[in-house]
């Protein structure tokens, strides 16, 4: 059977109507490239040529699939060329997306006319790519060179609107298609070729003072400086230009950095889709309470207003309760602040939510999400009031960041309604939502819960239950290496600068101080008795938080702090107690050089999220992946530990691992091997 054309040429008098059926998004893969090229030919007899698509979208980018082989002809470069030189001249009909490769066509035609409010990018910074059809090289011309570095650089996205007002487009119309009808009747004169008209003036220093804000932002990652090398290309002519851009689109293709954010675009959409639920139809959510209206329970009540559900919060008292009312209040006004959220939406929000004092109130709810002090028997307490008030079958939901979900919810009655949903703080921020199920949670209940993350605009990963669940875990097992390294040699600055440079947006004693000794503390407390006796242990922390040195909130932690200053600054008092700890243990300290740190911290790592594959809490390397991106800052262009650490070769990473242990003897179990996972 011949395959069905992806590009159809319907004529209408002198009018071509060329359409574009490439569902979902009418990527330009290589059928929808080959079919353009034919519909440049099939419309020559006509006055004018309208592309337009079917669905819900304009063409909205390439298809990333194809990214990993060689390229098959016809090259997009070469069709959209094609397109431009066309006799007939093109007019671009757009709707939704207009990304990518998609953009690089409409730029090619003689005119542009969009329905209100379509989208316009280049977001293949996001992939660690540059545009390879001209796209550097138009959109400066198109809308001069400012708005194409906020564009190319940084893939921004514009509305319609401010892409009329930049010039990018000719027409703006809420039936793009009948208002091309009356364009035609009357068509302007042929505008120069996009690619032919000059760039027009660019502030002499722009790409200067543009390059070093991007160098700071991008902490490492090279994609949003090759954008701006492109564009800078944009002095030269088009045919000089266009060929260099071509052929860096090329090479970065196969560039460590796209290939760990192509693999991140991947690993997103699989994890929202774990096989435990698969086929599984979750429930409609749409009121919910949420227990204890502090620092987590008011993000996790903003977020849920957000996402359109209405929130009953429940509080010890009215006092608490009205505190706990401010604090959404006060989340929700920052937004309408920052222009994130207009008046009447935020009184939307507002009518949605209560703060009360009485578990009656939750009733009628269909699920519960409680986020009170970390504390068994209190948590205990909270899911008896609820499951006195609630019906027998509603959801309920702990946010505990350590305790076990088994333990919580012991003598609650019809168990497999119980479950983690474990968000990260600022609750109405991060990204990630860890969906933790107990070996009785209802594979329905987890696929509401990954609903209703989907809802708050959160990446669900599924966890299984250990002491921190993926993400706490892997993040002690960070510290701890970490610390060892204090302990044998480093310092803390030399540790936070070696993380820094590798593209955390923090080190971890600089994060420490941010958020607090105390928590981690306590916890180290809780499982002292537990505690593995052979595990070596560094007691450098316990003794800062033991001389009040709590963090940033106490002027002091790992580092000092000037009064309303966050910078920290080196103090040689941690600096010697670390020395004086190392002299105490027999230890010879040595130097660390920063590759070496990292790679230490890394494998140790992904030999954590080795073990935690192995021992069935999470489904794949790519969901301990996400966690560490969407919840702990993981430079999302190297794509998590475990994709790092395939890059580098897990062969490395595990002799790193060894060499790790061998060095702490008892303190690390070996997961052996990274790559199977
Ligand atoms: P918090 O101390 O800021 O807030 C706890 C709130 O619960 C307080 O407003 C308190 O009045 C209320 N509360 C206590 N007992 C209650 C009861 N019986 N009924 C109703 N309300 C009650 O604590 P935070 O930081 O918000 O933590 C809450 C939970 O979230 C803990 O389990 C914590 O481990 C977890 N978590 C915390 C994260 C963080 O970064 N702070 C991150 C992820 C989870």
């Amino acid at each position: 059977m011949p395959q069905p054309s992806l590009v159809s040429v319907d004529f209408k008098g002198d009018v071509a109507w060329v359409t574009v059926d490439n569902p979902p998004v009418n990527a330009t893969s290589t059928g929808v490239r080959q079919g353009l090229a034919d519909a440049v030919d099939a419309v020559q007899k006509a006055r004018v040529a309208v592309l337009c698509c079917a669905g819900r979208t304009f063409i909205a980018g390439g298809d990333m699939s194809e990214f990993d082989a060689a390229p098959v002809e016809p090259h997009l470069p070469d069709v959209v060329q094609k397109i431009e030189d066309s006799n007939v001249p093109f007019i671009a009909c757009m709707h939704g997306n207009v990304l990518g490769g998609g953009f690089e066509i409409a730029m090619a035609c003689a005119w542009r006319v969009a329905a209100p409010g379509t989208c316009f990018g280049l977001p293949e910074v996001n992939v660690g790519l540059i545009p390879g059809a001209g796209g550097t090289q138009r959109l400066p011309r198109l809308v001069g060179m400012e708005a194409a570095v906020d564009i190319a650089c940084s893939g921004k996205i514009l509305k319609a609107e401010e892409m009329a007002n930049l010039g990018g487009i000719d027409l703006i119309a809420d039936n793009p298609m009948s208002a091309i009808l009356d364009f035609v009747a009357n068509l302007p004169k042929r505008p120069a070729p996009v690619s032919q008209r000059p760039v027009g003036n660019v502030a002499s220093d722009l790409l200067k003072t543009s390059r070093q804000a991007l160098k700071k932002r991008a902490r490492g990652q090279q994609s949003p400086l090759e954008n701006l090398t492109a564009l800078s290309w944009s002095s030269e002519p088009f045919a000089v230009a266009q060929p260099k851009e071509r052929a860096r689109h090329l090479a970065l293709r196969q560039s460590p950095e796209s290939r760990a954010l192509r693999y991140a675009f991947f690993a997103e959409r699989q994890v929202a889709r774990p096989s435990f639920i698969a086929g599984v139809t979750p429930r409609d959510i749409s009121r919910i309470a949420v227990v204890g209206g502090g620092l987590m329970g008011a993000g996790i009540a903003t977020a849920a207003l957000n996402g359109g559900l209405s929130v009953t919060l429940i509080e010890r008292d009215m006092e608490a309760a009205a505190a706990a009312r401010d604090r959404v209040e006060g989340l929700l006004k920052g937004a309408v602040k920052r222009g994130k959220m207009s008046e009447a939406q935020l009184q939307e929000r507002l009518a949605a939510f209560c703060a009360v004092d009485s578990y009656s109130e939750a009733a009628d709810v269909q699920l519960a999400i409680e986020a009170v002090f970390e504390d068994l028997s209190v948590k205990q307490q909270v899911f008896a009031e609820l499951a006195c008030h609630m019906q027998r079958d509603a959801i309920l939901a702990t946010n505990t960041s350590y305790l076990s979900p088994v333990e919580i919810f012991a003598g609650i009655e019809n168990q497999s309604r119980c479950i983690g949903l474990h968000f990260f703080s600022p609750a109405h921020v991060m990204k990630l939502l860890e969906v933790v199920h107990t070996p009785q949670t209802s594979p329905e209940v987890v696929a509401t819960g990954f609903a209703l993350g989907k809802r708050l605009r959160k990446v669900s990963v599924l966890s299984g239950i250990c002491d921190g669940f993926i993400g706490n875990r892997m993040l002690a097992a960070y510290r701890r290496e970490a610390d060892y390294l204090l302990a044998d040699g480093a310092l803390p600055y030399q540790v936070d600068q070696a993380m820094r440079a590798f593209g955390m947006p923090m080190g971890p004693y600089e994060l420490q101080d941010l958020t607090g000794l105390q928590i981690a503390w306590a916890n180290r407390k809780r499982n002292a008795a537990t505690r593995d006796p052979n595990e070596r242990h560094v007691t450098i922390a316990d003794q800062l938080c033991e001389m009040g040195r709590l963090g940033q909130r106490t002027g002091k932690g790992w580092y000092r702090y000037e009064v309303d200053h966050r910078e920290p600054i080196r103090d040689p008092e941690v600096e010697a107690l670390i020395e004086s700890y190392s002299a105490e243990q027999g230890i010879t300290r040595r130097a660390y050089a920063q590759d070496e740190i990292v790679s230490r911290i890394l494998a140790v790592l992904a030999n954590e999220g080795a073990l935690i594959i192995q021992q069935g809490i999470a489904e794949s390397a790519e969901a301990v992946d996400m966690v560490q991106i969407h919840g702990y800052g993981f430079p999302r262009w190297r794509g998590g530990p475990m994709n790092y650490c395939k890059e580098i070769g897990t062969s490395t990473s595990q002799a790193m691992m060894e060499a790790v242990a061998k060095e702490s003897p008892g303190s690390w179990h070996v997961a052996g091997c990274i790559e199977n996972n």
